[in-house]
């Protein structure tokens, strides 16, 4: 911009100039002698002009100059700047060629194949003149082949994770790999960038996976099955000893009381004792073949699952365990809508068994409390049978559920130990779990769920 308006004021300047010598040869020509004033004037006008001229010329020569620097500048500059370019371009050929996983670019209109890496050579066992000269058709087989023209012709998006593929090798060999690709314009073509990994290895040990799980699977049906079978053997064997049993212990009983009755004049304290120990004995023994009767009754009987209102249930049962000892003044807490999916008479049993312990096991606290409400625990919804009572050592919570099994002595609390074995026994007919929490003196809590909760 500066330099073109400085010769312009310059060309003004010679102009000036100019005029002032032509004016100073015209006076000498005509003779005329220059008059003082006109001299000094046009003198002066001629050092002026001089002067301006210089000033220009200085200042030209001085942007001149600037503009060179600049110049200069920009140059280097735009050098560095292609070193960079340069040096970065070098870098993405390196990621690209020296990238461990096999990479390649193909043109997506002739599928053909534009560039691949070092991995890819390495990989595959194609030369790179022999990649270039092939479409990615060639590395798959014909079923492949099938499936790789649906998804081109499918939408994509840029980024693409075309998930497992199989590919030929050179060799033959058949891969599986996992494909992610990428579009991009490469020398002025549509193409796709391609990572592809090699997961043969991982294909294998899943299908391995795949197929111990399905050996297991089997082993376990099978053995299932097995137990199943001798459970119901077990079920069978001890359903008909408890029925056998029964009619001696029968016999014993009514010999016992028959002697009692028509002997009794015969036998003196001593004999009567022990023939009423007899008695309450085989009575005794009686209870036990019952309770396994019906434990084995219940192991037998199938789930039928239905919308159940346990609260309902518990207050039935609430009310005949009041009627039957009316002594009892006992705080009894019952959440309302207990909801559950199970089977109503299976589920009774459970409820009726647990009451009754919170019942016997509070007989000897001063103000007796048990609830009943649902709690949320790890997300599921189970339900919790509280009392304030006995309570027991959680060391021996292992043996809770197994028949027979007493934490406490018959003489302080009197039971079989049949209740919980067979609560424990519905529970996982129906898929569910129970538990408890006690300690002595505290009272006990039991938890139990039923599986399915729809
Ligand atoms: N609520 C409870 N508080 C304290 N201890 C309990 C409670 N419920 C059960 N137990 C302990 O677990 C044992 C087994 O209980 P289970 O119901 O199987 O037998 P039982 O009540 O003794 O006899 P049965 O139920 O056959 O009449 C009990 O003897 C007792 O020691
Ligand atoms: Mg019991």
């Amino acid at each position: 911009m500066r330099a073109p308006t400085a010769i312009r004021i310059l060309y003004v300047c010679l102009l000036i100039i100019g005029l002032a010598i032509i004016l100073h040869i015209l006076l000498l020509y005509i003779n005329k002698p220059i008059s003082t004033p006109l001299a000094s004037a046009s003198l002066a006008l001629f050092i002026g002009t001089l002067l301006l001229t210089i000033d220009l010329a200085y200042r030209n020569i001085k942007a001149a100059r600037q503009a060179r620097d600049e110049l200069r500048h920009v140059k280097t500059r735009s050098e560095e700047v292609e070193r960079q370019l340069v040096s970065v371009e070098h870098d993405y050929k390196n990621i690209f060629d020296k990238n461990p996983m096999p990479m390649w670019i193909f043109d997506l209109e002739s599928l053909r194949f534009l560039t691949v890496n070092h991995a890819a050579i390495e990989h595959y066992g194609y030369t790179q003149d022999e990649f270039l000269a092939m479409t990615i058709q060639n590395l798959r087989n014909r079923e492949e082949s099938e499936r790789l023209q649906m998804f081109m012709s499918g939408q994509r998006s840029a980024l693409n994770s075309a998930g497992l593929w199989k590919h030929r090798k050179k060799n033959g060999t058949v891969i599986d790999v996992e494909i992610v690709s990428h579009e991009l314009l490469w020398e002025g073509k549509k193409a796709r960038l391609v990572m592809a990994a090699d997961v043969t290895e991982r294909a294998r040990a899943q299908q391995q996976i795949f197929e111990l799980n399905q050996t297991l699977e089997n082993k376990v049906e099978e053995r299932t099955a097995q137990l199943g079978a001798i459970n119901r053997e077990l079920e069978s064997f001890s359903y008909s000893v408890s029925h056998d049993l029964r009619a001696p212990l029968r016999g014993i009983d009514g010999f016992s009381q028959a002697v009692m009755e028509d002997y009794a004049q015969l036998l003196d304290e001593k004999g009567k004792r022990y023939l009423s120990r007899i008695r309450s004995a085989t009575q005794r023994m009686g209870h036990l073949i019952d309770d396994l009767l019906s434990l084995s009754k219940i192991s037998k009987s199938a789930v039928h699952r239905t919308h159940v209102n346990a609260s309902e249930i518990a207050e039935e049962l609430v009310a005949e365990l009041r009627e039957r000892s009316p002594s009892r003044t006992i705080t009894v807490e019952i959440e309302q809508g207990l909801q559950m999916y199970a089977d109503p008479g299976l589920l009774k049993i459970v409820l009726q068994n647990l009451l009754e312990n919170a019942w016997k096991f509070t007989s000897k606290t001063e103000s007796p409390v048990v609830t009943i409400k649902k709690v949320a625990m790890d997300g599921q919804d189970v339900l919790a049978v509280s009392d304030n009572g006995a309570g027991f050592d959680m060391q021996y919570a292992h043996k809770l559920f197994g028949a027979f099994q007493r934490l406490h002595a018959a003489t302080e609390y009197e039971g079989t130990g049949i209740g919980l074995a067979t609560v424990q026994r519905i529970i996982h007919m129906h898929g569910g779990e129970i538990w408890a929490e006690s300690s002595v003196g505290q009272g006990a809590t039991f938890y139990f769920s039923v599986g399915e909760d729809h």
